[in-house]
């Protein structure tokens, strides 16, 4: 039979570089102790009280047919939640509700990029990411996230990888892997690189409620760089409804009219129990949020303080998001053979940094997303890896 070009495109991604992450869940089926630091999902239950508001709105009949651009009761709060953010009014026209940042990311770039355009994307990158934009047809450019910088993405190092088929500037703040957080004055010179080329900048956005160090800013925010700026996000993170699938894009109106074909195309709506509970969870803080925010930065600072003197190790606080990188490059060993011989040998699984891009070489990503007691035990055993390495080795 024939296949589309997509599939051929997509093929194997991924496969490889979750090769120690479904090696550990297959250890973990067999009952064999594994802590598990590969992926980012909280580690708290979902607030009883969004749970409730999913079952009332299901009891009361909300489980119909919804729209392309979404149910009134989430738009009219994501309008409210941009416009207190950006100081401007931001209309239900800017906004399309989606079941996820991942869902909203690959219309997004379904509507933006496509085959002869290159999309620029910091390395490391999130794991997805390759995918979203090798299906609709664009090259992906790697722009280099400096070590020395902090994992910061520079507006020089993005210049220097524009060219003349350049499309979209993706980025991603508070950032996985690296936990870096962009300020202000580098998204703003990001900025001025896209409107000297006429990009689109699509700002992932999905870590938005969890910084350790520094504060949150957005090319959306910047009310000139709004009109060439797409947002997308979920309550995923911030609120602990990973499976939910609670997500958006916001961006200009003249887009998202433009995207409302494609999205009509792709889901026909989302369920609308869900959104009414995203409603909710958007009307006010919930104490998860900073819960888990606290308990990440504690567990990052955890990593720091027992890891940091371990010989060879050297771990990056993480100024937000889910994960702490730690740079293994003096025990002279790949990220890889690392991550593979931690697990078979103290059952504790990382996810190696060549998973995330080029500049992911030489480190390992650690999720902070499992209890603090599971960490401490995390450091013990990779603290006598680590030896068990440098003995061998000297
Ligand atoms: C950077 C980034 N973007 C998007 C997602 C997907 O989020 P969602 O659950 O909203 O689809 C993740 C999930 O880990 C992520 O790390």
């Amino acid at each position: 039979m024939r296949y589309a070009a997509i599939t051929d495109r997509l093929a194997g991604l991924g496969s490889d570089k979750w090769a120690v992450h479904w090696r550990a869940k297959s250890l973990c089926a067999d009952g064999v102790p594994v802590i598990m630091l590969t992926i980012g999902e909280p580690d708290v239950p979902t607030p009883a009280e969004l749970i409730e508001a999913a079952t009332r709105a299901m009891l009361a009949g909300r489980t119909g047919y919804s729209s392309g651009r979404g149910e009134e009761p989430v738009l009219a709060a994501l309008a409210a939640k941009y416009s207190a953010r950006t100081g401007r009014t931001v209309g239900v026209d800017q906004l399309m509700y989606f079941p996820g940042t991942q869902t909203a990311l690959y219309a997004v770039m379904q509507g933006l990029a496509e085959t002869g355009t290159e999309v620029l994307v910091g390395d490391p990158l999130y794991a997805t990411y390759d995918g979203v934009i090798r299906a609709s047809g664009a090259r992906r450019v790697s722009v280099p996230l400096r070590r020395e910088h902090g994992f910061h993405m520079l507006a020089d190092d993005v210049e220097a990888m524009v060219s003349e088929r350049s499309r979209v500037i993706l980025i991603n703040t508070p950032h996985n892997p690296t936990g870096a957080v962009l300020t202000r004055d580098e998204i703003g010179a990001i900025g001025e690189v896209a409107e000297a080329h006429d990009l689109w900048i699509v700002s992932d956005e999905v870590y938005e409620s969890i910084i350790f160090d520094g504060e949150f800013a957005s090319p959306f925010d910047d009310a000139r760089l709004a009109q060439r700026t797409v947002v997308v996000s979920s309550l995923s993170k911030s609120h602990a409804v990973t499976g939910f699938r609670a997500g958006w894009c916001v961006g200009p109106a003249e887009f998202t009219h433009k995207l409302l074909p494609l999205s009509e195309a792709m889901l026909f709506g989302a369920q609308p129990f869900i959104a009414d509970m995203a409603a909710i969870a958007l009307s006010r803080t919930f104490p998860v949020t900073g819960q888990m925010r606290e308990a990440y930065r504690r567990r990052a600072e955890t990593l720091v303080r027992r890891l940091g003197n371990t010989t060879g190790l050297k771990v990056m606080m993480p100024q937000g998001g889910m994960f702490a990188m730690v740079d293994i490059t003096r025990l002279g060993i790949g990220g890889e053979a690392f991550a593979a011989g931690l697990l078979e040998q103290e059952q504790v699984a990382v996810m190696p940094g060549e998973a995330f891009g080029t500049e992911g070489a030489g480190l390992v990503r650690v999720s902070l997303t499992v209890p603090d007691d599971d960490i401490e035990i995390a450091c013990d055993r990779i603290i006598a890896f680590v030896e068990r390495l440098t003995a061998g080795a000297a």
